[in-house]
């Protein structure tokens, strides 16, 4: 069988952009570092008032099929994965296939499509269903299309309300695939939780501090699970680690649980011990307190070392610079955060054939995922064909006032005339609602 996984990957930002430091902080009474040095975070994407998730993942998969040249007829399968749909029943997918069919003279009529929840974790499921798909051979050597799009949006107030974000993912999965192909070994953490959760509503119910415990146990669970079929992981295996980033400050808790667990028993640990003693294990107390204690007084200094900043600085800071300057893109995070590695990997001229990922997905609720990625040859071309940059620096900046307005008209609840910030051009639109309540979109040239 053939090699199958993500053959090319397009991106689409909400449109405007809110300074978190300089704009957010001082309005909300809070230390502009809270931002930048706590949760890592400087600017975040929000969509104009004609945008939303189907618009941004129409256009990043348009962006993506003209680049590849491919028509309706070369897509099988359409999934999309989101939480913030507006339609109990009729899939996204079906939104975005309907703008898709505006544009190209071909239709989806004999695609599979649908929608994929469970969270952020929802568009790795939905690699995972296209990937089984193709592997079971019942896509007639068409490819798949899998858009992960999100408007994260938090009740005006909440916690969260520091990390939105609004954009869209869009992967073509394919067989003898041009970036990344897939493992089939597969690791899970997964338990019932509610850390997160939007039961009927469009705002989340959360409470933060424990979805960022949930989080880190679900991710070391799934570690493990890959562990059981891969074998044991050292941190020198992989080139990059991108993970699930709600915000860069919790990819650097997780990135270093994963450290002080790959390099145990390992001669990583063997060098550090003078320095600052060897990993306590569960046996050695008498209490899973006192181990804990420990763990954590462990981790303290871990962090502070040489070799695990170089391997942070190495491994994983590269994978953060798209999601810093975008927030948080729900299903799409841990695909911006693959690309941002990627993406620093070429700028930097590395090369990257037959090197190894680990991703670690997340999804509240609560779902861990862990698989590794292997680098195909083409990788380059398809890296620097990606167009990140620009999009990030065409945003329009917008006041705390505006970015008040566009909360609001983005609010389910709320019904308000805004003027739209920016101009459309050659993109979808949102342009009302029709006699359905459905949601209606044109091309604008
Ligand atoms: N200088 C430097 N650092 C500062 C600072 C300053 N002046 N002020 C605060 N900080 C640091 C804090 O110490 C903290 O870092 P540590 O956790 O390492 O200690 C960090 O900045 C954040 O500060 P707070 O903890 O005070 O922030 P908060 O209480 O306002 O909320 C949050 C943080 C709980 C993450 C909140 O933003 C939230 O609820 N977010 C939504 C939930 C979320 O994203 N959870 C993540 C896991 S769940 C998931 O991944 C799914 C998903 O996508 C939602």
């Amino acid at each position: 069988m053939t090699s199958v996984g993500i053959d090319a990957i397009e991106i689409r930002t909400g449109k405007l952009v809110l300074d978190l430091p300089n704009t957010f902080a001082p309005v909300k009474g809070e230390d502009p570092e809270k931002y930048t040095k706590g949760l890592g975070l400087y600017t975040s994407s929000f969509p104009d008032v004609y945008e939303d998730i189907v618009t941004m993942g129409a256009n990043a998969a348009k962006q993506l099929m003209d680049r590849k040249g491919l028509t309706p007829a070369d897509i099988g399968r359409i999934d999309v994965a989101t939480e913030s749909a507006f339609d109990n029943s009729k899939p996204v997918s079906t939104y975005i296939a309907g703008c898709l069919e505006q544009v190209y003279d071909e239709d989806f009529r004999h695609a599979n499509k649908g929608e994929r929840k469970f969270a952020c974790i929802a568009g790795t499921q939905s690699l995972d269903d296209a990937y089984n798909w193709i592997k079971a051979g019942r896509n007639r050597g068409r490819a798949a299309l899998v858009i992960a799009t999100d408007t994260a949006l938090y009740e005006r107030g909440d916690p969260g309300e520091a990390t939105q974000g609004a954009g869209a993912v869009a992967m073509l999965i394919d067989e003898d695939p041009d970036l990344v192909e897939l493992s089939t070994e597969q690791g899970y953490g997964s338990m019932d939780e509610t850390d997160f959760l939007k039961p009927n509503q469009q705002f989340p119910s959360v409470d933060g501090k424990r979805s960022m415990q949930v989080y880190l146990a679900r991710m070391r669970e799934a570690l493990e699970d890959y562990e059981s079929v891969a074998g044991r992981t050292h941190p020198d295996d992989f080139e990059y680690i991108p993970f699930h980033t709600p915000f860069p400050g919790m990819v650097r808790k997780a990135a270093l649980l994963g450290f002080r667990h790959m390099s145990r028993g390992t001669e990583i640990e063997d060098d550090l011990a003078s320095e600052i003693g060897r990993q306590p294990r569960e046996d050695d107390f008498e209490t899973w307190d006192d181990y804990e204690e420990a763990i954590r007084a462990y981790m303290d200094d871990l962090k502070t070392t040489e070799q695990y900043r170089d391997w942070y600085a190495r491994v994983i800071e590269p994978t953060l610079d798209i999601s810093s300057r975008v927030g948080n893109w729900y299903t799409g995070s841990v695909h911006i955060a693959r690309l941002s590695a990627l993406k620093a990997a070429a700028e930097e001229g590395k090369e990257m054939t037959g090197k190894k990922l680990l991703v670690g997905s997340y999804g509240s609720g609560a779902q861990a995922e862990i698989h590794a990625e292997t680098v195909q040859e083409t990788w380059l071309d398809e890296i620097e064909a990606v167009d990140v940059d620009s999009q990030l620096a065409d945003r329009t900046e917008i006041s705390f006032d505006d970015y008040e307005l566009i909360h609001d008209v983005h609010n389910h609840e709320k019904e308000i005339e805004v003027e739209e910030f920016t101009q459309p051009e050659g993109e979808f639109v949102f342009t009302g609602w029709g006699r359905m309540n459905e949601r209606r979109y044109e091309y604008v040239e």
